[in-house]
């Protein structure tokens, strides 16, 4: 196994993923590092929002690629590979997970977990990756205004043991990194295909020009997500372009 080569956990952080940034500025984790904490006090969101989690209840965790094989323009393809492996972390829990573009774990129209990828590119291709994973595990009450969270106690109505999610997701992780490792480009487009949400069918969003009836044919191998319109016209658009209506 790659992926748990090494395992660091923290009572409390800043954020695993900064811990992480720090590790790759000061040397070279090995491949595979992955570091979880109980409690982030400046957990990260996606570009401008933080990450909310109440001390000890969630899943927060950051692991170190060095996907040397991927190309800058390829990138995507690490959100592909982690999302679709917390998808299959959240599946043995519940039939109802999907990706919601680019990388939100949905069950039905909640989110159950957010990912944060930090890439850095060297030369011409990728020199490392911290993939940042908070899942919510056994909280139930969400404070902050994210709008929509929910999470694996309050889908199953049962709190879950948090160290064997871990471990299970460090698995699944590995097994999904293994299909990049191997070229396996194809099949992880497929699988992400078959699960991303809303894929297929009519549905209303808003981008620049204002709502519209839309469906979401597919995501490109750079991200860009495919949208036919009503009208018969093919948009594609980049993250924050567009916004669903719930
Ligand atoms: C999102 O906004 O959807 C992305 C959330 C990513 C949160 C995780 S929690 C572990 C890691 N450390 C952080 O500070 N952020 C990511």
């Amino acid at each position: 196994m790659i992926i748990g080569s090494y395992v660091r956990h923290y009572e409390k952080v800043s954020s695993t993923n900064t811990v992480a940034l720090a590790m790759l500025r000061e040397g070279k984790p090995s491949e595979g590092t992955v570091i979880t904490a109980s409690f982030q006090d400046s957990g990260r969101g996606q570009p401008g929002n933080s990450w909310e989690s109440e001390p000890g209840s969630n899943l927060l965790m950051s692991v170190i690629l060095y996907p040397v094989m991927v190309k800058p323009w390829e990138q995507f393809i690490i959100s592909r590979m982690i999302s679709l492996a917390v998808h299959d972390l959240v599946s043995l829990h519940t039939p109802d997970a999907t990706i919601k573009w680019p990388n939100d774990i949905y069950v039905r129209d909640d989110k159950i977990a957010g990912i944060l990828i930090e890439n850095s590119i060297m030369g011409k291709t990728l020199g490392s990756t911290v993939a940042g994973i908070g899942l919510n595990v056994n909280q139930t009450v969400f404070r902050s205004d994210a709008p929509n969270p929910v999470s694996l106690a309050s889908v199953t109505g049962t709190a879950h043991d948090l160290p064997a999610i871990t471990g299970k997701l460090t698995e699944l992780i590995d097994s999904r990194y293994g299909m990049i490792l191997r070229g396996e480009t194809a099949a992880l487009e497929k699988d992400y295909q078959e699960v991303l949400y809303k894929a297929g069918t009519w549905h209303h969003y808003r981008d620049s020009h204002g709502v519209f009836e839309g469906l979401i044919d597919r995501v490109k191998p750079d991200g860009m997500l495919v949208m036919r319109k009503r009208n018969g016209e093919t948009a594609e658009y980049a993250f924050k372009e567009v916004d669903y209506i719930l």
